[in-house]
């Protein structure tokens, strides 16, 4: 008998505790919100963070920002909200903060963010990146176009639940630069986990959507949003023929060293986010991905 209730106590505390573990708030690093934004660099960051793919319905004709298309995943469909400056159909009454936590914490106003946003990378942004792509967005023309609701199935559609998710696999931080290499390297390290997401399509996910731990940028065979991408690690690249200046022009122009043309996601990625990078940053992303510099 003694021992059933000390079993029985054990399962108990082991419950709880597992719940509280679970159910821990997620906060990163606070930030200072104080900085002046600018909307000119604003705007850039945009195109680094490639917005426009996911929050605009291209295909049906949708205005810049005002909502997405269906993105698919295996948890269910997502459809990025409207995050043009309309009061009611977008962020438009979103204070500085608010913003913030939604891109540094994956938490909004109504609770936990969904992963299938790449706050996960965005909260390596800097401070005064948060505040100028802010400025940005506040300035785009309101659209009123409502956001569509998601079209995913229990549990996924009960937001408190993300709190688990986010506990096992999300750590808010900021970019810490590795001083042993050069600018341009860490550059374009940021950018790949970072503004610019890489990261998120390129590396393999576990039954949960966590990325392996360890095999970031070795590849996404089993394909998730953005379908299938292959590996971005300095050997695979090497195997398919890139060099610093064909890896470069291929996140501008898409065409491959062996005479392809990229499409699906990384079509999308070309067309609304790195081809409107400066040369700079794509040549940064080269240098990092074959480890130059
Ligand atoms: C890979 C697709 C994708 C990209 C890229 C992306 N988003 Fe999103 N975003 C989403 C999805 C999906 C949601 C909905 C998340 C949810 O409901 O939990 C979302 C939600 C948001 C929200 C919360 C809005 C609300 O009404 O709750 C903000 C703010 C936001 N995104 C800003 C941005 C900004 C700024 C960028 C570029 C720096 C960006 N997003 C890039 C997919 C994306
Ligand atoms: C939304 C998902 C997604 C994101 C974000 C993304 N990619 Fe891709 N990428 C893909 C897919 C899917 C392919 C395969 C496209 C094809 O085969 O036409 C691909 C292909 C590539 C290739 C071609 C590799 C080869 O073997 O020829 C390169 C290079 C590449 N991506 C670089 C990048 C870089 C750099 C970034 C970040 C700036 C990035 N990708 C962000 C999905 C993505």
């Amino acid at each position: 008998m003694r021992v059933w209730l000390w079993l029985l106590a054990a399962v108990v505390v082991v419950t709880a505790g597992a719940g509280i573990y679970f159910l821990r708030p997620v906060n990163g690093p606070a930030r200072d919100l104080t900085l002046v934004g600018d909307a000119t660099r604003g705007a850039y960051l945009i195109r680094l963070g490639d917005c426009i793919s996911c929050h605009t319905d291209a295909k049906n004709g949708g205005a810049e920002l005002a909502g997405g298309a269906a993105l698919s995943t295996p948890f269910g469909t997502f459809f990025a909200p409207n995050i043009t400056s309309h009061p009611e159909a977008g962020i438009g009454k979103w204070t500085l903060a608010e913003f913030s936590r939604a891109m540094s914490d994956g938490e909004g106003p109504e609770g936990h963010l969904y992963p299938a946003f790449p706050y996960e990378n965005y909260t390596l942004m800097s401070d005064q990146e948060i505040v100028d792509l802010f400025v940005a967005l506040q300035a785009t023309p309101p659209n009123p176009t409502p956001s569509r609701p998601h079209e995913v199935g229990f549990p996924f559609s009960v937001r408190p639940i993300l709190a688990g998710w986010k506990n096992l696999f999300f750590r808010p931080q900021r970019y810490v630069a590795d001083a042993g290499r050069s600018e341009e390297w860490n550059r374009g390290r940021y950018l790949v986990f970072g503004a610019g997401h890489c990261v998120m399509c390129h590396s393999p996910r576990n039954a949960l959507g966590g990325i392996e731990p360890g095999r970031e940028l070795t590849g996404n065979p089993a394909g998730g949003t953005g379908g299938r991408a292959p590996a971005l690690t300095a050997a695979a690249l090497a195997a398919e023929g890139y060099d610093e200046t064909s890896l470069a022009s291929v996140l501008s122009d898409g065409f491959t060293p062996g005479f392809d043309v990229l499409g699906a996601a990384m079509g999308e990625v070309i067309a609304d986010g790195t081809s409107h990078w400066s040369a700079e940053d794509r040549a940064a992303v080269a240098a990092y991905l074959l480890d130059k510099g």
